[in-house]
């Protein structure tokens, strides 16, 4: 294996586009497409059941070890992806524009996609997210691949190395209100399964006073086997098929177009994300028909029309609407002044984290989250999440969202210029998730601005309003829904019980899109816990 660069520091081999010329004389056991979460991890265990692997990742590294240069003046290992109290300020700097997908809505294309540009809030799934799921697939199948992600990757609800909590006046505030209302401090990392009436401090995906994820809990394994490849800024355009059997992927790398062969018996699994696999199997031929003629007038090379295989990707599309709640209070606790933090100039904070990994930057934005649950008019339990962060002095958002058993669903497909769109929107599609909503944030209303509590609505006053506000959750799951209802017969599903694609002989899917319910809490952990359970399936599976 040749090299084209060696990343700073470590010795890892990381090979960058220059290298790709050297493709057509290696073959592979299994190329995955897609370096964020689920990919990786997908990947890391690939090459340690001794396969030859390639990961192609369309972005570049975002730490030091994996090639950026983007460093902190005062620390040149770091990063502002590393500190996690600069994870609130990512989206303002230049990088943003490098990291976040022009041509994909709400996705990050950059090596560790979304854990490497997220808030890092980090929610160990309950038992009951899975209750929707087929056999085979619910908590007690999934536990061993849950635990084997947390021995790597736990999440920290006190990341600083003191032991301390800091800037906790929000806290206290929330704390105090949410106990008197006879709400139960938790922690969430110790109880995933309490997610009625509680509370507690954040979980953030933050290991050694710095962001983790896959990108330094997992990769660093496997960069040290010679059967692991990486190569970044490879964009995946197509896979190149023999009927039901995929042979080789095309991608593109500095403008030029690149086939890489499978081995014989060899494997592609697809890990690029909910918002992007389908975009690589329309251009495959793989999806409706719809969608793969537009890939076609768009100018793709799809196989021929016999060789088609008709499934409902991009269907089922799901993500929690987020509601912001924004409240004042007369307290003077505020931001973080993150400015200060990049420039240098907050000395005192830089001081204790570069001393001692303590302090305010080891943590992430929030303070505290809260979750509750109410039956919806169709007697469905919906649940809904509070992440709760200073916006203003004296003044908090809640970033509040409706999540596990909403029933709306959207549709995601291309446009004429071979862009990723949301087709038709996966927010508040039905009479009862529009009305649990509602009434979960005129109850929000009423507990912050009760007689006594001394807050009041800042801006957005009424439900309606804050209604109107929604955004999206960026949490989108289910457009390549696993399950045993084959979608070329009419059912809902496009990969099986073992991840495969129906109709395909060696083709997965691991990441996001898979899911075929949204969880109770933010995606990226049962992201990781799914890829875990699915790359299992996949090294079990024998055809
Ligand atoms: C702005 C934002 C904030 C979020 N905040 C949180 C949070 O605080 N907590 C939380 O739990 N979750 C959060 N999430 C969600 C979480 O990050 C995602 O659920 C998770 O990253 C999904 O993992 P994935 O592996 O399915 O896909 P992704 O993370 O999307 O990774 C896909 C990878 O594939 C690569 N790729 C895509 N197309 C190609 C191609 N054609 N060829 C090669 N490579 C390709 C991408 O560059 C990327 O590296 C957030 C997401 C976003 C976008
Ligand atoms: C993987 O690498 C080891 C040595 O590092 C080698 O013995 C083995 O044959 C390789 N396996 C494959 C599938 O390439
Ligand atoms: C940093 O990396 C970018 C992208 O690889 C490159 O364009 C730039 O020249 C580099 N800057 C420095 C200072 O090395
Ligand atoms: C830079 O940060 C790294 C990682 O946190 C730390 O080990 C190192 O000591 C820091 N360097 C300086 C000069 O403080
Ligand atoms: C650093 O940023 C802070 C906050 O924006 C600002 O007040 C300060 O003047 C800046 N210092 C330097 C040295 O640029
Ligand atoms: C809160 O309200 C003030 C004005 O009343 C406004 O300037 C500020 O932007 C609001 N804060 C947020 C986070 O919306
Ligand atoms: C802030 O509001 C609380 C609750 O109404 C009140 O007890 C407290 O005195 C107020 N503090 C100040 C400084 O006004
Ligand atoms: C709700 O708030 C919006 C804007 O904040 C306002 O225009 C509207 O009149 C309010 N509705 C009610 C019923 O108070």
């Amino acid at each position: 294996m040749r090299f084209s660069h060696i990343a700073a520091g470590l010795g890892w081999a990381v090979t960058t586009t220059s290298a790709a010329s050297n493709c057509g004389r290696d073959v592979y056991d299994y190329i995955v497409v897609g370096g964020g979460p689920s990919g990786i991890i997908t990947a890391e265990r690939l090459s340690a059941a001794n396969h030859k692997v390639l990961l192609l990742e369309r972005g570049h590294g975002p730490t030091v070890a994996t090639g950026s240069n983007y460093t902190l003046p005062w620390n040149d290992t770091l990063t502002p992806i590393d500190v996690p109290a600069l994870s609130s300020a990512v989206n303002t700097l230049p990088l943003w524009n490098e990291y976040f997908c022009s041509d994909t809505p709400a996705s990050a294309c950059v090596l560790g996609g979304g854990t490497t540009i997220n808030y890092m809030v980090f929610v160990h799934p309950p038992a009951h997210d899975f209750e929707n799921w087929p056999k085979g697939w619910n908590w007690e199948d999934i536990a061993p691949a849950a635990q084997r992600l947390y021995d790597r990757n736990p999440g920290s609800t006190l990341p600083s190395e003191d032991g301390q909590r800091y800037d906790q006046g929000l806290y206290s505030l929330l704390s105090n209100l949410f106990g008197n209302l006879g709400w139960k401090s938790i922690d969430m990392i110790d109880q995933p399964d309490e997610k009625h009436e509680v509370y507690s401090y954040p979980a953030w995906n933050i290991k050694d006073a710095l962001r983790a994820g896959p990108v330094r809990t997992y990769l660093p394994l496997a960069l040290e086997r010679d059967n692991f490849t990486l190569r970044t800024g490879a964009k995946v355009i197509r896979l190149i098929r023999e009927g039901s059997r995929v042979t080789g992927v095309e991608y593109e790398s500095s403008g030029r177009r690149q086939i890489v062969k499978l081995a014989a018996k060899g494997r592609v699994v697809l890990s690029s994300g909910s918002l992007s696999t389908p975009r690589i199997l329309f251009h495959s031929g793989i999806g409706p028909a719809a969608q793969i003629q537009t890939a076609k007038d768009s100018g793709v090379e799809v196989p021929p029309e016999e060789d088609w295989i008709n499934l409902p990707v991009g269907q089922n599309l799901k993500d929690h609407p987020i509601f912001p709640i924004i409240v004042k209070s007369n307290q003077t606790w505020g931001p973080l002044n993150t400015a200060s933090v990049l420039n240098s100039s907050d000395e005192k904070n830089i001081g204790l984290y570069e001393s001692q990994g303590s302090g305010v930057l080891t943590q992430g934005r929030h303070r505290l989250i809260y979750f509750t649950s109410r039956e919806g008019q169709d007697g469905t339990t919906r649940y809904f999440q509070g992440s709760c962060a200073a916006s203003g002095k004296g003044v908090f958002t809640v970033t509040s969202y409706l999540t596990h058993g909403l029933t709306s669903t959207g549709v995601l497909g291309l446009d004429k210029d071979g862009k990723t769109v949301i087709e038709q929107s996966p927010y508040l599609q039905t009479e009862a998730d529009i009305e649990a909503s509602t009434s979960f944030v005129q109850n929000m209303i009423d507990i912050f601005t009760a007689p006594g509590t001394g807050l009041a609505m800042n801006t957005t006053t009424n439900a309606t309003a804050i209604l109107k506000s929604r955004t999206n959750g960026n949490h989108f799951v289910g457009t390549t829904k696993l399950g045993t209802d084959d979608g070329r017969m009419g059912g809902t599903s496009v990969v099986d019980l073992n991840a495969k694609v129906y109709g395909t002989d060696n083709l997965f899917v691991t990441d996001a899109g898979i899911h075929p319910d949204l969880p109770t809490g933010n995606t990226q952990a049962i992201v990781m816990v799914v890829a875990e359970a699915a790359v299992a399936k996949i090294l079990a599976y024998k055809d």
